[in-house]
């Protein structure tokens, strides 16, 4: 707030010095000075003197000197503007009305959120000055430009208890506001108020209007707290706003959706990397305010978390608390973050391309209620099963909304139902010398890949029996098969006692002597009392249409068709092992437990370039010819 100069001058000459301090403080005359006991500390002998000549009082005792603008802000607590106001009233002079853009100002400075701006701006000095260079250098080893930091206007709070209010004091702030807006921390036992944020990195918290209503603090030193918040005030109610809210409204429309991350820094991070559609809560896990701010800024958010089991259990939490909360249309989407990283960690670490793969690979909230569901439970009894059931209707239950409801209590069904189905037909008894089926007719094609989250379908019996038999008649006719794949043939394990225990003789076999060549092995065989075996599996009047199966076809086509024979197994064995991972909640357990996905979604895409006469998902194709029909 500014006065004119001269109006000031006339103001102080008008009134007498003197005699304003005398109505709080004693004086005596002495010379052309008055003197007196400090207002301004405890003093039993008078080293205060006032003059009123000059104009002045000035303290011997404690360095307290000013004019009577400063006499009476000090004495009364009055802002530099309310003090001119009174002092001019009593003078009886008019004050001087200002331009419109001066009372604008007026009043932004004397709001709380002008003294947060003022704040800002000094902490904002403090890390450009000479005393922030080792927080500087912090903010560029995180990898922020000088434009981010202007940007989100990043301040220092020195290490210091007094630094900003002196600082403030000496801008006409006045304690009480200071207090008032949570910058100043007053003790209870009524000791000298001090500054709460010391020997911290400044983030200014903006309201969705970009007025700065409080401020975040991350310790630069050790502080038992990393970050340090405001406290509730008039201007600040952290449950209700998002930090960078103001920014990403902005940016929100053209990015079709807005990013929620943790943390202050992930916000940054996520800015600079081209992400402006970002904010987070204050601290806390998102309130159900919060959910209603981001639904007004997109449809459906992303929320993103660490990918630890920490990170997954708040996930879990925000999707609990927003069911009741669902509008036809109104989600959100979940992005877990691999190998515990947040957002700044990753997109340090692996580029922007990688947190906007992330990003697009968010799950559907119903995806993650039903991955939550299902992970790690064993469903192998009708209870279990019926309890899954059961989970899930509860789950729906808690969603508000009854046209929302009743489409997740569909799709719970459905997948349900899909999960179900394969263990029927799991339960198929053996058929040994099964035949019939459609060899390969038509373009029946492995189904692309459950969505993540859903557990693989076990094949049925029927068709892994018969791979079981194609793997193993391809060894009986080549078993130099056996001298690049030995290892993964050991690590099968076939549904068939019958056949495993052919499998474990071959390999006993090719232990026994280099070289194998088919006739050695029949011999090995038929001496472990297993003819009979093989010549069901691959007597001379078996044929298969696999022409890996068939005598006689070129070493690269042989070995390329059993390869694929057996990678369905391999993808059980996966399966087993993202079994093992999902009932391992730890860091590592999850960390294994993409890796296995993502070799699983590889494996369906592989399948699902196969062509159709090499379709090994499709009925038995196994074409055993009675000797008679030769
Ligand atoms: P994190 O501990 O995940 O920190 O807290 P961060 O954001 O990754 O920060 P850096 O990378 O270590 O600097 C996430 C958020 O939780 C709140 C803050 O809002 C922070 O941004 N928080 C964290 C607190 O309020 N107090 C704390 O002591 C820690
Ligand atoms: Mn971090």
């Amino acid at each position: 707030m500014s006065f004119p100069p001269a109006f000031l001058d006339q103001l102080r000459s008008r009134l007498s010095i003197a005699e304003t301090v005398g109505r709080r403080v004693r004086l005596v005359k002495r010379g052309r000075e008055h003197t007196g006991l400090c207002p301004f500390h405890n003093e039993k002998s008078p080293s205060f003197t006032v003059s009123e000549d000059k104009g002045f009082f000035h303290c011997f005792g404690c360095g307290a000197h000013g004019d009577i603008i400063g006499f009476v802000m000090r004495s009364e607590n009055l802002s530099f503007p309310e003090t001119v106001e009174r002092l001019a009233a009593e003078a009886g002079m008019e004050v001087p009305r200002m331009a419109p853009g001066d009372r604008e100002k007026a009043a932004r400075y004397t709001g709380l959120a002008g003294v947060m701006d003022l704040a800002a701006k000094w902490f904002e000095g403090q890390l450009s000055s000479r005393a922030g260079a080792a927080a500087r250098d912090y903010v560029q080893r995180r990898g922020l430009t000088a434009e981010t930091v202007a940007r989100f206007r990043l301040g220092l709070a020195p290490n210091s208890r007094t630094a900003l209010k002196e600082a403030l004091l000496a801008r006409d702030v006045t304690e009480a506001q200071m207090v008032e807006c949570g910058l100043l921390i007053k003790p209870e036992d009524g000791g000298q108020t001090y500054d709460r944020f010391r020997d911290r990195l400044m983030f200014p918290i903006a309201d969705r209007r970009g007025r700065i209503v409080a401020f975040g603090g991350r310790a630069l030193g050790d502080a038992p707290a990393k970050y340090l918040n405001s406290p509730e005030t008039e201007l600040f109610h952290k449950g209700r706003m998002l930090y960078n809210h103001a920014l990403a409204r902005e940016a929100a429309p053209g990015a079709g959706t807005v990013v929620v991350a943790e943390g202050y820094m992930d916000v940054i991070a996520l800015a600079q990397a081209g992400f402006a559609h970002a904010v987070a809560p204050l601290g806390t896990a998102l309130t159900e305010e919060q959910m209603g701010e981001l639904w007004r800024l997109a449809a459906e958010p992303i929320l993103c978390f660490d990918g630890d089991s920490a990170g997954f259990r708040a996930a879990l939490r925000a999707a609990e608390r927003c069911l009741p909360l669902l509008k036809p249309g109104r989600s959100f989407r979940f992005a877990l973050l691999p190998d515990g990283k947040d957002p700044d960690d990753l997109i340090r670490d692996k580029g922007r391309g990688a947190m906007a793969t992330v990003l697009d690979q968010a799950i559907p909230l119903a995806g993650l209620l039903w991955r939550t569901a299902t992970e790690g439970k064993p469903l192998d009894t009708p209870e279990r099963r019926a309890g899954l059931k059961q989970d899930l209707e509860q789950t729906a239950a808690n969603i508000a909304d009854p046209d929302v409801r009743e489409h997740y209590q569909r799709e719970f069904r459905n997948r349900l139902q899909q999960l179900f189905q394969p263990q029927r037909s799991a339960a198929a008894p053996f058929r040994p010398g099964f035949g019939g089926g459609v060899p390969g007719k038509g373009g029946r094609r492995w189904q692309p890949g459950p969505p993540p989250g859903m557990p693989l379908p076990s094949a049925g019996a029927a068709s892994e029996d018969r791979r079981e038999r194609l793997l193993l008649v391809g060894l009986l006719r080549y078993p130099e098969l056996l001298d690049r794949h030995e290892e993964e043939v050991a690590g099968l394990t076939f549904r068939s006692r019958e056949l495993d225990s052919l499998r474990r003789a071959i390999l006993q076999a090719a232990s026994r002597s280099e070289g194998l060549d088919a006739a050695t092995l029949a011999r090995h065989l038929t001496e472990a009392g297993l003819a009979d075996t093989v010549a069901r599996l691959a007597g001379p009047n078996v044929r298969y249409q696999e022409r890996f199966a068939q005598p006689g076809s070129d070493w690269q086509a042989i070995e390329a068709g059993w390869v694929r024979a057996l990678a369905p197994f391999r993808r059980k064995a996966l399966e087993r092992d993202l079994e093992e991972a999902k009932a391992d909640i730890s860091n590592a357990g999850f960390k294994r437990l993409q890796a296995i996905r993502k070799q699983l979604e590889e494996f369906s895409r592989a399948a699902a370039e196969l062509s159709p006469e090499d379709d090994l998902a499709a009925p038995p194709a196994a074409v055993t010819t009675p000797p008679s029909s030769r």
